[in-house]
């Protein structure tokens, strides 16, 4: 059983009230698929009704803490000391596809460092949860990192930039060396998601760029109580400022971190 502190019950609570509205749109997004311009900006307001709940049950429960969120930005608050960072909806695109893959990631930031984090899959009722120095739980089950130990026996999840994001050639490179050395590659479209599967020792590892502090914040914090590793795409722990991200147990994640630094040196 997971033993969790009064923050993490309020961050759980806000999550699932968050979650019941996002669960009521995604059952309306098929309904919508005829137009073309309708499910996307239905999305973009489900997204924002969430944000919403989240920023409103988080400063109920605990009032002057700042906010960073996906859609909001920036909400200082009186309390310099503690900040929330929120993506309401992680895996926009599947959810506007009808694709059940996606998750309210919240994570908790306290003197600059991260202290809790929470990922929840609304459609699969799976509620990932880790507070620093507690352990990482699934569904109130303890979860860890894979224990493999061999690239070629891994599977490694990984983020596809989009139209119009960069660097479709870099990545180019680094899927070409990548699968050529395990596995299998995933990519499921929710960051928040891949790193609470690698948490759960489900993907061995994960690596993307140009991510944003919302995608990532709460799933490093699971990783590491996962007892895995993390750091960006330089082997450092700059995770949040440069957006790159590398996760899996200490030993594959350092292959395959070194592995994206040849490529990257070759290119
Ligand atoms: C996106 C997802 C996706 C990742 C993108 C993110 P969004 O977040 O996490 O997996 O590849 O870079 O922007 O837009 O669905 O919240
Ligand atoms: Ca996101
Ligand atoms: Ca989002």
């Amino acid at each position: 059983m997971s033993r969790h502190t009064p923050s993490m019950s309020i961050m759980v609570a806000a999550a699932r009230k968050a979650a019941r509205g996002l669960q009521r749109d995604f059952g309306e997004v098929e309904n919508l698929q005829v137009s073309l311009k309708g499910p996307a900006n239905f999305v973009t307001a489900a997204d924002k009704k969430a944000e919403k709940v989240l920023f409103e049950e988080l400063s109920k429960g605990r009032p002057g803490y700042g906010f960073l969120m996906e859609e909001a930005g920036e909400v200082e608050g009186a309390d310099k000391s503690h900040r929330w960072i929120i993506d309401p909806l992680d895996g926009t695109t599947n959810f506007l596809h009808g694709i059940p893959v996606f998750a309210i990631s919240i994570a908790l930031e306290r003197e600059g460092q991260l202290v809790a984090g929470l990922v929840y899959n609304p459609i699969t009722d799976e509620m990932f949860i880790a507070e620093k120095g507690q352990g990482a739980f699934l569904n109130d089950r303890r979860i860890r990192v894979a224990a493999r130990r061999e690239l070629a026996q891994s599977v490694v999840a990984c983020g596809v930039p989009d139209l119009g994001r960069p660097d479709h050639a870099k990545f180019m490179s680094e899927l070409g060396a990548v699968m050529n050395e395990v596995a299998g590659v995933r990519r499921m479209g929710a960051a928040a998601l891949d790193l609470a599967y690698v948490a759960a020792g489900r993907f061995d590892a994960y690596w993307e760029a140009n991510l944003a502090p919302w995608d990532i914040a709460a799933g490093i914090v699971l990783v590491r109580e996962a007892g895995g590793f993390v750091s960006d795409l330089k082997g450092r722990d700059d995770m949040l400022a440069t957006g790159g991200i590398v996760a899996g147990n200490e030993l594959v994640s350092r292959k395959l971190g070194d592995l994206l630094k040849k490529v990257h040196k070759a290119a």
